[in-house]
């Protein structure tokens, strides 16, 4: 049976349902990029030791806890147990294939050398191997040893012919599975790439071939092993052929529904001008896709059978996805997405499938789906959106550990372990760790950490199905009398010109605020067409005077509020470039050194650098650079600059105490009113 027949369903109501859903938002609660990722350590790439894998096979060995890789010429052995990868290579360049190869007119860097295509774990002690071979396919076994020991050598001995195991071009699509000691691959076997066929190899049987169509080989499916090991659930990415509905659906099926399909009539037509139809006619034995006690190989097997299985390629009964629609569906994306892989977890509801969706711009999507007692329709939830590689590549391989809690994504930027949670990232409010929905993660009474079935935490706080953090966390609003605790930061503005206050919540899904910190409340600013709310930030077409101040950014997700930024709006009147520059300017103290790190600014080299640019343009960038070297950033001046800050945070301090001063304008300022650089 070919997969088009549940393709097309899965795509024809993945249009249908594309309309009513198209309102609904997919958007990632969290966004990281790759600085977010190296910053907290949720990546490590490997790209080979000599940093140029160029990765064409990957497996993850739970049993030795390590990971293989192959590329052009190389295999690697990569240990999962310890901190250090403690890296092992083989070299398996083919020096006589490879001049072979060259003088057939094939491409000596991207086609004349072994791409190792195929690693499957032969026994408890092997590992199979396959390569392209430039051009003459081989397979070896890879001695990998016992649990525990790190060894790795090919053997020698075991190299042979590698043809209908693994492609010649290491650039068509392959697909390949090992089982009861029995390899099957679809590929086209043949040096021309014409021959496109599903083999079975090695073990007791005589070999087995299929004649098969290239599309189909185009590596995807995951099977996800349930309790019923009979019955995996299949999870299969579709994409539109269309040009005009450009989209992906996810859709995931039975594999009982797929046994009674097979088992149910062939599809069958008279002639060409024909409707397709059941097949109610006698079946020949053996029945197609049947093994026949009688005959050892296919090659045996009756005309008949071969003429009856050639004219009914397909099967009558449609597969239909779970809940008869698709459980994920993308629409007008600026990316594809390439791989899928799902890792069940048991969360305190129940247990949740969470997805994991490679993209061809180096991106991974956590995804959820919430089925709904009866309701028809799924609810998706895209948890993180991932930037695992630095550039945009697509995703060619992933696979989960479970034992490690880690994904392994590969590229052609080399292979990245990314843990498959990090609670703590999604905040340090229980509120936050309630709206992230993320099944890996609750709320412990402190933290938003791993969830651990079984453990008994009478504070735990978990809420996946509705995220609603005013029922899981009472009393966790951050009162609007906490804002003296989120830092202030300085951002400048030129009388009568433009500034922009930047806040950017860290989920899309919440709502800003902005508000003016006057005595000891906030009043929300009044919008006008001078003063604009955009997504990124507040932005002041014409800064006036009397904008001065310190504005509070809120953010509210369902109910819940808490304060994201402070920003200390200063107005400079009448400044021009030649004054900035001057050295007894009388602002110049208050903008901290990109180094400095008791700033009153957390990510100062962003901030500071930004006001100053937008005040006197980056045409003038070298002058910024000179100005700051000259002004901020000697040591004496980053000395004064610090008792200056720490006599700014006690004025603050015995202000707040004591509640002498009202007038927060005023506290701002006294630092550097008081203390001037000479
Ligand atoms: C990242 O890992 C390094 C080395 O293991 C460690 O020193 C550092 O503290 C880690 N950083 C974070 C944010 O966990
Ligand atoms: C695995 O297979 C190889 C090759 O046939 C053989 O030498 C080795 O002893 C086998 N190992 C185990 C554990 O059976
Ligand atoms: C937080 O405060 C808002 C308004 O003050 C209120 O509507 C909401 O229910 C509160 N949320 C929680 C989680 O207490
Ligand atoms: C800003 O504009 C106002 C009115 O147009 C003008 O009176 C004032 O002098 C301007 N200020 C500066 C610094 O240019
Ligand atoms: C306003 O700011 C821009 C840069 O953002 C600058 O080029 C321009 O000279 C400024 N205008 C005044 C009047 O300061």
């Amino acid at each position: 049976m070919e997969l088009s027949v549940y393709s097309t369903w899965c795509f024809l109501t993945a249009v249908a349902f594309a309309t009513s859903l198209a309102s609904k938002l997919n958007i990632p609660r969290l966004r990281l990029s790759y600085k977010d990722l190296v910053a907290t350590n949720r990546t490590f790439i490997f790209s080979g030791l000599d940093g140029d894998l160029e990765l064409s096979a990957m497996f993850l060995d739970e049993y030795h806890d390590r990971l293989f890789l192959g590329g052009k010429d190389v295999l690697y052995s990569l240990r999962l147990d310890h901190t250090h990868l403690d890296a092992k290579e083989i070299h398996w360049p083919l020096p006589g294939n490879r001049e072979d190869c060259i003088s057939k007119g094939k491409e000596p860097e991207t086609e004349c050398a072994n791409f190792v295509r195929l690693l499957h774990p032969f026994n408890r002690t092997h590992l199979l191997a396959c390569g392209t071979g430039a051009f003459q396919p081989v397979c070896a076994l890879v001695y990998v040893g016992h649990r525990g020991e790190h060894v790795f050598s090919l053997e020698r001995s075991s190299v042979e012919n590698g043809r209908g195991r693994c492609p010649h071009d290491p650039k068509l699509p392959f697909a390949s599975t090992f089982t009861g000691g029995e390899l099957y691959t679809g590929l086209t076997a043949d040096f021309l790439g014409r021959d496109s066929v599903i083999l079975r190899s090695l073990g007791h049987r005589s070999p087995m071939r299929t004649e098969t169509d290239q599309k189909i080989l185009d590596e995807d499916v995951f099977l996800l092993r349930t309790k019923d090991e009979k019955n995996p659930e299949i999870y299969a990415i579709f994409s539109t052929i269309s040009n005009v509905f450009q989209g992906y659906a996810v859709c995931v099926y039975n594999m009982a529904h797929i046994r009674e399909a097979f088992n149910g009539p062939f599809a069958h037509k008279e002639g060409p001008d024909y409707q397709w139809g059941p097949y109610e006619g006698r079946v020949p034995y053996p029945r197609p896709g049947v093994p026949g006690r009688m005959f050892g190989s296919t090659l045996e097997f009756p005309d008949a059978v071969l003429q009856f299985a050639r004219s009914h390629p397909l099967m009558w009964r449609v597969v239909y996805p779970t809940q008869r629609q698709p459980l994920l569906l993308r629409t007008s994306t600026p990316y594809r997405l390439t791989h899928i892989t799902v890792d069940r977890t048991l969360a305190e509801d129940g247990p949740y499938d969470v997805m994991f969706i490679g993209t061809d711009i180096g991106t991974i999507l956590k995804v959820i789906a919430l089925r709904s007692g009866n309701s028809i329709t799924s609810e998706e939830i895209t948890l993180e959106e991932l930037q695992v590689f630095k550039v945009p590549t697509p995703i060619t391989f992933m696979e989960i550990s479970v034992k490690r809690q880690s994904l392994f994504v590969g590229s052609s930027a080399g292979v990245a372990q990314v843990p498959l949670h990090r609670c703590s990232m999604y905040g340090k409010a229980c509120a936050e760790c309630c709206l992230a929905r993320d099944p890996y993660c609750a709320w412990d009474g402190h933290t938003c950490t791993r969830y651990v079935p079984n453990a008994k935490r009478r504070h735990r706080r978990q809420d996946i199905r509705h995220g609603n953090p005013a029922l899981q966390c009472k009393n966790q609003n951050q009162s609007v009398e906490d804002v003296d605790t989120v830092e202030v930061r300085v951002v400048y503005g030129t009388e009568n010109n433009s500034t922009f206050l930047e806040c950017v919540p860290r989920s899309p899904q919440a709502t800003v605020t902005w508000h003016m910190q006057r005595d000891e409340h906030l009043e929300e600013v009044e919008l006008d067409e001078r003063v604009v709310k955009t997504d990124e930030g507040l932005l002041f077409r014409r800064v006036l005077q009397l904008d001065e101040g310190v504005y509070v950014c809120r953010s509210r997700e369902h109910g819940f509020s808490q304060t994201l930024s402070r920003v200390w709006l200063d107005v400079l009147q009448g400044d021009t470039l030649a004054d900035l520059l001057s050295q007894d300017h009388k602002h110049k103290a208050w903008s901290p050194c990109p180094s400095h790190t008791g700033s009153v600014n957390r990510t100062p080299s962003k901030g500071w650098f930004k006001d100053v640019l937008q005040l006197i343009g980056p045409s003038n960038l070298p002058q910024v650079e000179q100005y700051c070297e000259r002004v901020w950033c000697n040591e004496k001046l980053r000395r004064k600059h610090k008792n200056m800050l720490d006599k700014y945070r006690q004025a603050q301090d015995v202000a707040r105490k004591t509640r002498v001063s009202k007038n927060v304008g005023e506290r701002s300022r006294m630092p550097r009113d008081t203390h001037a650089v000479e």
